[in-house]
């Protein structure tokens, strides 16, 4: 079984009484407990360590070199400048991967800083606990498949992660994936990427797109652009078959996916799957949705619901598939009901998946849910 140090610095150790109302009530451990079961369910061997010296974490860095396959380190507040930490994750070997409880970007402007990420292989912010669940998973993918990361545009954000699958014929279909987050920084392509893994596995070359979000020159219509250059750049790598140019979406991404397959003069999809669809911007906005996700994408100007909603936009000429959660308390089932509704009114092609699931179920490798979804695409030899 692979092996995952779990490393805690300083004041972690009063979790569950430390400022609650940002830190949870789980005290430290508990959550070592969860961690190391999380760890087993994922195929690890998890141990946890903590401390409130530099020094010892330091030196359980080193040591990791020879016994560890990851690291997951919450640094706490070291993260924000120790140097020697930075150093220590960057002279071993080990994939390293942060970790913050909070959302260290939506507090105060010194914890923005991280001098430890440039040596780790992604940080994980603001996802409260499951954020080391989430770490796990993200070590548990990234050696599944090589990873090509690609750029599409210039910013930080622009990028695409490539697999391709280990046998390719002379040309495979394309997924094209989108992940979601209500375009929140803290939501980031690790959310998406078993369905990345799965897809690959299954002969697919996928591209699992990162795009600018809220706060780092996302929102309306940015977000929105990037998704649709992403895909264009997916579409015309090699080997991809261009009769099979898929793209998927979760949550704000299929909106996204939807919204690309609607853009003319644009590379479009040749199918669209929108896994827990946010499908219409107007009634979101209206009722408020993840706490106003949809009115604040809009910046300085509203746009016309034709121009962002895709229940608006209607038809696409694409053949759509829409999975809807009928356990989702963030998005209603029936967001994924009314657009087919409306889409094949419109004269689209349009296919529904109901699965007893809920809104981050389809996303967990351990949920027959995901399975659901990926043989939606892509049938299993086995089944
Ligand atoms: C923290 C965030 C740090 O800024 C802080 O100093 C901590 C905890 C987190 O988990 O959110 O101690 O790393």
């Amino acid at each position: 079984m692979r092996r995952v140090l779990v490393l805690n610095g300083p004041n972690l150790d009063l979790l569950g009484v430390r400022e609650p109302e940002i830190y949870g009530r789980t005290s430290l451990a508990a959550l070592a407990d969860t961690v190391w079961t999380w760890g087993r369910e994922l195929g690890f061997d998890v141990e946890h360590f903590q401390s409130n010296h530099e020094g010892e974490l330091v030196e359980r860095v080193h040591d990791a070199a020879q016994r560890f396959d990851g690291i997951v380190l919450n640094a706490g507040a070291l993260t924000h400048y120790s140097f020697s930490l930075h150093d220590a994750l960057a002279a071993v070997e080990v994939p390293a991967i942060e970790v913050h409880i909070s959302n260290v970007r939506a507090r105060e402007p010194w914890r923005r800083r991280s001098v430890i990420s440039a040596a780790c292989v992604a940080s994980i912010y603001g996802r409260g606990i499951p954020g080391y669940r989430w770490a796990l998973l993200h070590l548990r993918n990234r050696d599944a498949t090589p990873i090509e990361t690609i750029p599409y545009g210039e910013k930080r954000d622009q990028k695409i992660d490539v697999r391709r699958p280990t046998s390719p014929g002379p040309s495979a279909p394309l997924a094209v994936i989108v992940h979601g987050g209500l375009w929140r920084q803290e939501w980031t392509s690790d959310t998406t990427e078993t369905w990345a893994v799965e897809l690959t596995r299954r002969g697919w070359i996928t591209a699992n797109v990162e795009y600018r979000r809220l706060g780092s020159g996302g929102g309306w219509p940015e977000s929105f652009v990037d998704v649709t250059a992403a895909f264009g750049v997916a579409a015309t790598l090699p080997g991809v078959d261009p009769q099979r140019l898929h793209a998927i979406g979760h949550s704000a991404g299929a909106t996204m996916a939807l919204w690309s397959a609607g853009q003319t003069g644009a590379v479009r999809p040749t199918n669209v799957t929108s896994v827990a669809g946010i499908t219409d911007l107007v009634r979101a906005r209206a009722e408020g949705l993840g706490d106003g996700a949809v009115a604040s994408i809009e910046g300085r100007r509203r746009p016309r619901p034709e121009e962002a909603s895709p229940r608006h936009r209607l038809p696409t000429g694409v053949a759509v598939t829409l999975v809807s959660c009928l356990a989702d308390t963030l998005v209603d089932p029936s967001y994924a009901t009314d657009y087919a509704f409306a889409a094949r009114q419109a004269g689209d092609q349009v296919e529904l998946l109901e699965l007893e699931t809920t809104h981050g179920a389809v996303l967990d490798p351990l949920e027959p849910a995901l399975g659901a979804v990926i043989d939606s695409l892509a049938p299993s030899q086995h089944a």
